[in-house]
C-alpha cells in the first residue's frame, strides 16, 4: 500500500487485528494523520502489545465476535473511547480450514478451500458509520 494519506483524522475499527492481516492493516492505518484505531480480537495480550506499539492512539475490545454481546460492546467502546465517531469498519475476523472433502462435507473442497466466515456481526458498527453521514 502507498505511503499517501487516503483516510484523514479516520477512526478504525480493525477486527481480527491480533495476527496476519488484521494486524499488518493496523499498522498500515495507524500511518494515516490523525488516526485512531480499535483493535479487536480475543487475544487480548497481542491486542494490548500491538495498541502500544502504533504510532498512533489505539484502544482495543478483547473479544469474540461471534459472541451475541460483541457488536454492542464494540460500539459501547467506540461511543466511550472515540465519541462515537466510526469513519471504517475492517470486517477482517475470521478462520480458514483446509482438507478433504470427506473430512469437511461442505465446507471444504478437495483440493483447497478457504471458509470465509461473516464473523462479525457489524451491524452496530454500520449504526455507527451511518450516524456520521445524518
Ligand atoms: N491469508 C490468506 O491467504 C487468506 C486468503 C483468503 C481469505 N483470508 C481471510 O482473511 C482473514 C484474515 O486472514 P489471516 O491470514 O490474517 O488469518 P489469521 O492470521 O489467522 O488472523 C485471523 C484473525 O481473526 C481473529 N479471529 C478469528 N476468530 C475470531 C473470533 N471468533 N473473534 C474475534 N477474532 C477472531 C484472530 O484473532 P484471535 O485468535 O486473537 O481472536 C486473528 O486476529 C480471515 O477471515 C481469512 O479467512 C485469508
Amino acid at each position: 500500500m502507498s505511503d499517501r494519506p487516503v483516510f484523514p483524522d479516520l477512526v478504525a475499527v480493525v477486527t481480527g487485528a491480533s495476527s496476519g492481516i488484521g494486524e499488518a492493516t493496523a499498522h498500515r492505518l495507524a500511518r494515516e494523520p490523525g488516526a485512531q484505531l480499535v483493535l479487536v480480537a480475543r487475544r487480548e495480550e497481542r491486542l494490548q502489545a500491538l495498541a502500544q506499539a502504533l504510532p498512533c492512539p489505539a484502544t482495543y475490545v478483547a473479544c469474540d465476535v461471534t459472541d451475541d454481546d460483541a457488536p454492542a460492546r464494540i460500539r459501547a467502546h467506540v461511543e466511550a473511547h472515540h465519541h462515537g465517531r466510526l469513519t471504517l469498519l475492517v470486517n477482517n475476523a475470521g478462520a480458514s480450514w483446509r482438507g478433504t472433502f470427506a473430512e469437511g462435507g461442505y465446507r471444504l473442497s478437495a483440493l483447497r478451500a478457504f471458509d470465509l466466515f461473516p464473523m462479525t456481526h457489524h451491524v452496530e458498527c454500520v449504526a455507527l458509520l451511518e450516524k456520521r453521514r445524518l
